[in-house]
């Protein structure tokens, strides 16, 4: 008799490229709801499960992987950012643990440059201005935004995603590039004349702002009202990469307020925002809804990534992209 299939679970429905050699090779049970699988039914489902394919929707924890039961190899994440993982806790258990990287950088950092230009140049506001039937006649005084041609963009967090963005900067817009990181990036540095800076120097030098780094204990909360203040009056500020790194009722009381000009928000915290969150009312406030890497090949290069992490990790091999290799 053939040896059973590994049972795992699948949080949602991915692009076929990943989706359908799971289902090939595994017990594969599918939530194919368009919202995420409640908490208890998620702790129902991993149970016995020896993979699980998460979204960041998903919270990964002890309770989880106690849930699953210590049959659980591997989680792949599918997604670059693993904040939703309690990493140290899968480790702890000898759980490999997988993320998305590299095919989903041009298209983010494509978001990140979409969202920069819409909110310095007011694109949103002026369509909403169409729709609500008020565009009478040409304006001398009204939509001025701001000019991106060599102006000073400051990337905080100089991965992948955020030399991307610097490339589109420096390469399209001749801007200077400021950064802030842990790291000192040479290739920045020699290829874009990027400057390393401290944070402060990076806030008030920066006519644009634009977050990349990973969230955790360090970074939660970074752009709060004392960050927005030492920004230029005319700084957009930009995050694609996850909400809670900025502060949501100091971002709008900024915007508000008038201590920074735009923002260009591809996440929100919490994600959707709440009803009665006013950011998302405010003129100069662009969001979009959590959609940096939903391009083609981007979403499909995730999902053959995620599979791979997947059916790797039951067979104990190395995964693709292996977040807790070390
Ligand atoms: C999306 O936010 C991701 O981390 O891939």
């Amino acid at each position: 008799m053939a040896d059973a299939k590994p049972r795992v679970f699948v949080t949602r429905e991915i692009p076929a490229a990943g989706l359908d050699r799971m289902i090939e090779a595994c017990d594969a049970d599918v939530w194919r709801e368009p919202l995420p699988p409640p908490r208890e039914t998620l702790l129902e489902k991993v149970r016995g499960c020896e993979g699980v394919l998460s979204l960041l929707t998903e919270k990964v924890d002890a309770e989880f992987f106690d849930a699953a039961g210590p049959q659980l190899k591997v989680v792949s994440n599918f997604a670059v950012g693993f904040n939703n993982i309690d990493i140290a806790e899968a480790t702890r258990r000898g759980i490999r643990v997988g993320n998305t990287p590299d095919v989903l950088t041009d298209a983010t950092a494509d978001m990140a440059f979409a969202l920069l230009i819409a909110a310095a140049r007011r694109v949103v506001e002026g369509q909403d201005y169409i729709r609500d039937g008020r565009w009478k006649t040409w304006e001398p005084l009204g939509h001025v935004g701001q000019d991106l041609w060599e102006r000073t963009i400051g990337i905080v967090g100089m991965g992948r995603i955020g030399m991307a963005m610097a490339r589109r900067c420096r390469g399209g817009w001749n801007m200077r590039v400021l950064y802030h990181d842990r790291y000192r990036s040479e290739k920045a540095e020699q290829e874009l004349d990027a400057r390393h800076v401290e944070m402060d120097e990076l806030l008030a030098e920066s006519d644009f702002v634009s977050v990349h780094a990973d969230l955790n204990d360090t970074t939660r909360g970074m752009f709060n009202a004392a960050a927005f203040k030492k920004m230029k009056k005319t700084a957009v500020f930009v995050n694609t990469a996850r909400g809670p790194l900025h502060v949501q009722s100091d971002l709008h009381d900024a915007l508000a307020g008038g201590e920074i000009f735009a923002a260009g928000l591809d996440v929100t915290d919490p994600e959707p925002p709440e009803l009665s969150d006013p950011l998302p009312t405010l003129p100069n406030c662009v969001i979009a809804p959590h959609i940096a890497s939903a391009t083609v090949s981007s979403r499909n290069g995730m999902a053959e990534i995620a599979a791979d992490n997947l059916l790797l990790g039951l067979e104990g091999k190395p995964l693709r992209c292996w977040v807790n290799r070390d």
